[in-house]
């Protein structure tokens, strides 16, 4: 799905980038792409992307998932 028409960036090439990213901005995704925001509609996509794929690797890295993904157990 093209996520940024000024630019024809698809969702799984802002993913790619996300996947390897050291910095969570939009400019970064831009600047790995060989290219620049021009109307800045997409930004807020691909930050979206970002965050889902910057959080999933949370989850991912503390494995048994648990450690972030398991509701806290309450004492009565
Ligand atoms: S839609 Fe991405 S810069 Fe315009």
């Amino acid at each position: 799905m093209i996520v940024c028409s000024c630019n024809v960036l698809s969702d799984t090439e802002v993913r790619t980038v996300a996947n390897t990213a050291t910095r969570r901005t939009t400019s970064y995704v831009f600047s790995c792409l060989g290219t620049r925001a021009r109307c800045g509609r997409c930004a807020r996509t691909i930050r979206e992307i970002m965050d889902e794929v910057f959080d999933g690797a949370k989850v991912g890295r503390a494995d048994g998932g648990a450690v972030l993904a398991a509701p806290t157990d309450k004492q009565p």
